[in-house]
């Protein structure tokens, strides 16, 4: 088969391992897509040799073992697609010698150790996801894809300060950290990330107070600092105003732009957020209609500032499990897409019975 461009086989019931001779010589295939069956195994032979392949996905099967460097082959790959399957050792760090690569899609994997630094020379890199996988150290500074739109790290074993990286990645919208073992302070460097609508750095160790510079990001959806060690404040000045716009687009993909679309594209990554109680997974379009702060289960203190109640679009709003004192502001009635509102074990006062107490009778 020398001139199909594309071999897409999901959503079937294939099992056992890739043949051999199933794309031998299929030297104009650029999209193999054979997610969603039963493949198991090794991902593929040693002489395995497609050199104008784009795209890869081979998520959704019981793949094991490493990726095979024959891959190389392949220098023109700008998508690979692995989520779902058993794969484990480190992640290759030769990945970051194929330079066009755009899209590393990898969760639900068992992938171990550091995120290679080799992946700091990856130029065209926008998606980067590589949450529920077993990746340990501290995360590369050097990465700073000047395209990179998502970073999807949530569920790991990361530790370590998050240092100074994305000094270029002025594109970057969706940085999910939660769920790791990262402490110091909240990274100041994220003031940087003018694009920046979804922070997420719940469930790990920060300490210290809330960066002041999250006031410079007013493309802001979503922040959700919860279950961490913050104290201090909650500053008065965070911005939410690009939650007006109601034509917003989450990420659309390079790949998507210069037209190598192909069949099925995945840039829909997936985030996590609890609202009403209860966590949802939230990807594609959807993430528009979410927008919310999550400062719950840290230490934070003082009062609420009444220029919360100014965020009069968000959607939920949980500050519970924290020291804060004082009365809960009257602009709160300002919220009025408010959908999930939790205030529950702080030290608040009720209105009333704060005036009360200031102008005694
Ligand atoms: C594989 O299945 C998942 C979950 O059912 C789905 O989201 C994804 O689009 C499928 N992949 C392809 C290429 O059809
Ligand atoms: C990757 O690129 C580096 C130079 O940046 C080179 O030294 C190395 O041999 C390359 N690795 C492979 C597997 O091609
Ligand atoms: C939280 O921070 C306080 C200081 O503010 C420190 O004493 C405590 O050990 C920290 N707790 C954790 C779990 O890191
Ligand atoms: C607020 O956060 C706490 C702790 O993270 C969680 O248990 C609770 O369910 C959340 N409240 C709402 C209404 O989502
Ligand atoms: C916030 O709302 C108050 C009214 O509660 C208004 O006076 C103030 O100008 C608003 N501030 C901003 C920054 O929108």
């Amino acid at each position: 088969m020398r001139s199909p461009e594309s071999l897409d086989l999901s959503n079937n019931q294939l099992s056992g391992e890739i043949p051999e001779h199933l794309v031998e010589g299929c030297i104009s295939l650029a999209f193999l897509v054979l997610s969603n069956n039963s493949l198991q195994g090794q991902i593929f032979s040693k002489n395995f040799s497609l050199p104008n392949l784009l795209r890869l996905q081979l998520d959704g099967n019981h793949y094991i073992g490493n990726i095979p460097n024959s891959l190389l082959n392949s220098s023109l790959l700008v998508g690979l697609y692995l989520s779902d399957n058993h794969p484990s050792g480190r992640i290759p760090s030769w990945l970051g010698n194929m330079s066009d690569l755009s899209d590393i899609i990898m969760p639900n994997n068992n992938f171990e150790g550091p995120i290679p630094v080799e992946f700091c020379q990856l130029e065209y890199l926008e998606v980067l996801d590589l949450s529920e996988n077993i990746i340990s150290s501290d995360f590369p500074s050097c990465l700073n894809s000047p395209y990179i739109q998502q970073v999807h790290l949530s569920r790991n074993k990361l530790q370590g300060q998050l240092k100074e990286a994305f000094y270029s990645s002025s594109y970057l919208k969706i940085l999910d950290f939660s769920y790791n073992h990262l402490d110091g302070s909240t990274p100041k460097w994220i003031g940087r990330l003018s694009q920046l609508s979804y922070l997420i750095l719940s469930n790990n160790n920060f300490d210290g107070e809330m960066p002041i510079q999250l006031c410079l990001l007013d493309q802001l959806r979503l922040i959700d600092l919860s279950r961490n060690n913050l104290s201090g404040h909650i500053p008065p000045c965070l911005d939410m105003t690009a939650l007006h716009d109601k034509d917003y687009d989450v990420a659309p993909g390079l790949a998507v732009s210069v037209g190598l679309a192909g069949p099925s594209m995945r840039k829909g990554e997936t985030i996590e957020f609890t609202t009403k109680s209860i966590s949802y997974s939230y990807k594609g379009r959807i993430l528009n209609y979410l927008s919310g702060i999550d400062l719950s289960c840290n230490k934070l203190t003082g009062e609420i500032p009444h220029q919360v109640g100014n965020l009069t679009m968000i959607h939920s709003l949980n500050l519970s499990h924290n020291e804060l004192s004082g009365p809960i502001p009257p602009s709160f009635s300002y919220l009025r897409q408010i959908e999930s509102l939790d205030l529950s074990y702080n030290y608040l006062l009720s209105y009333t019975i704060w005036l009360f107490s200031v102008w005694p009778i």
